[in-house]
């Protein structure tokens, strides 16, 4: 990829652009990390969307899928399991035997053929699977056995989720091992660094809440002892790997998948003081509108801060440029629109808007339909996508 394609246009007033996309230039700038430079600000959010085999191995369609969209200044990938007490889901990918290293290297490769970056999203469950959802049939693990809310999918039936076993201590650093190692692995396969899935409800999201954490040992009780676990983690990662390969991702107060945070604040503000020295890549942080994390997080991370708008309100090129001009954030995570605009980035640089996404059951599925079918603005059938993108605005 020709990076000054994406580099902001000196003469504005070009045939591209209309008034009401011009503010989105902002991410089209180029933007340096301690170990990458990008070419634009737009950063592809993790979306699972369970494209492995039952045995957590890449398929190769997932390599046309991520070099699809190589035009975002940095790929996040979906979350993948860095153990198997750490699967969510069979088919969600793994990182933790060769032949799933081997399988992601020609997914990495294919991306920086096409020109972009990735990083590897490393997602440990914890209490969110079902031992119908694991290579060893386990029950899962959790800081506590507290049981979350609803039901879960396995590969033919929705169920609903187990009580989960509180982990040992044994465990928890076992955990922390597993995190080092697959950022290593993730580094073998050919990534460009490695992402902690901290938010979300994920297993260091299970440490940080108040209703998923009754430890009352070192990890439990105090701020100080619910961020050790993500603290750990991410330092074991930057052991591993290099600090400056390495983001964490939080999202403080996000009730998805139960969580309980009753004064998220004083917990995060504590985290973010313990990992600033570092030296981290990055923190990714997700917004959402119980509590301004943004607002309450960026003047308390001196490095560089990846935004996101949060679920409640998909992100459009506006509302994502918005957090770069009102310096909430430095580079801008989305995600469902990645989903059905494989060329977000440029069709930002064109002007034309992003293309809905046609059908939502094809999020978790397997096989092509719904992932690699969705046309660049610029392809035959792109057009169509674009004029129903302009009846949604
Ligand atoms: C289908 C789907 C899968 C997702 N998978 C992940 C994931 O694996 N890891 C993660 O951190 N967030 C995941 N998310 C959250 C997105 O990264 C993002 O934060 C969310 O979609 C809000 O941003 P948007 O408005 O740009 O879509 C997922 C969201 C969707 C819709």
């Amino acid at each position: 990829m020709d990076v000054r394609f994406y580099a902001r246009p000196m003469n504005t007033t070009s045939t591209a652009y209309t008034a009401s996309t011009a503010p989105a230039n902002v991410l089209l700038d180029g933007y340096a990390l301690p170990a990458l430079t990008l070419p634009n600000r737009v950063v592809m959010a993790p979306l699972t969307r369970l494209r492995a085999d039952r045995r957590a191995v890449p398929q190769p369609v997932m390599a046309e899928y991520y070099a699809q969209r190589a035009g975002a200044g940095l790929i996040i990938s979906e979350g993948i399991a860095p153990s198997v007490a750490g699967q969510q889901h069979l088919t969600q990918p793994g990182l933790f035997t060769e032949e799933q290293v081997a399988a992601w290297r020609r997914v990495t490769r294919a991306v920086h053929a096409a020109g972009g970056r990735i990083f590897a999203q490393i997602m440990h469950a914890g209490r969110n699977s079902h031992p119908a959802n694991r290579l060893d049939g386990s029950t899962p693990l959790a800081p506590s056995a507290v049981r979350a809310p609803g039901l879960l999918h396995t590969l033919d039936r929705k169920v609903e989720t187990v009580l989960p076993r509180a982990m040992t201590l044994a465990e928890v650093r076992q955990a922390v091992a597993d995190h080092a190692d697959a950022a290593r692995a993730a580094l073998r396969a050919g990534f460009d660094g490695v992402e902690v899935h901290g938010a979300n409800s994920y297993l260091p999201h299970q440490f940080l809440a108040d209703n998923t954490n009754l430890r009352t040992d070192r990890y439990g009780g105090d701020a100080v002892g619910r961020i050790r676990f993500a603290v750990e983690v991410t330092e074991a990662v930057a052991d591993a790997v290099g600090a400056e390969r390495v983001g964490l991702r939080i999202a403080p107060g996000n009730p998805e998948g139960g969580m309980v945070e009753r004064d998220p604040a004083p917990v995060y503000r504590r985290l973010l003081a313990a990992l600033d020295p570092l030296g981290l890549a990055y923190l990714h942080v997700t917004d959402n509108p119980v509590y301004p994390a943004l607002a309450d997080l960026r003047p308390r991370w001196s490095g560089t801060l990846v935004g996101n708008t949060g679920e409640h309100e998909e992100t459009t090129p506006l509302t994502a440029a918005r957090l770069v001009s009102d310096g909430l954030a430095d580079l801008v995570s989305v995600g469902r629109p990645y989903i059905s605009n494989p060329d977000a980035v440029e069709r930002i640089a064109a002007g034309v808007p992003w293309a809905p996404i046609r059908e939502r059951n094809f999020h978790y599925t397997s096989g092509p339909r719904g992932y690699v079918d969705y046309p660049r603005h610029d392809a035959p059938d792109g057009a169509r996508d674009q004029e129903e993108g302009q009846r949604c605005r």
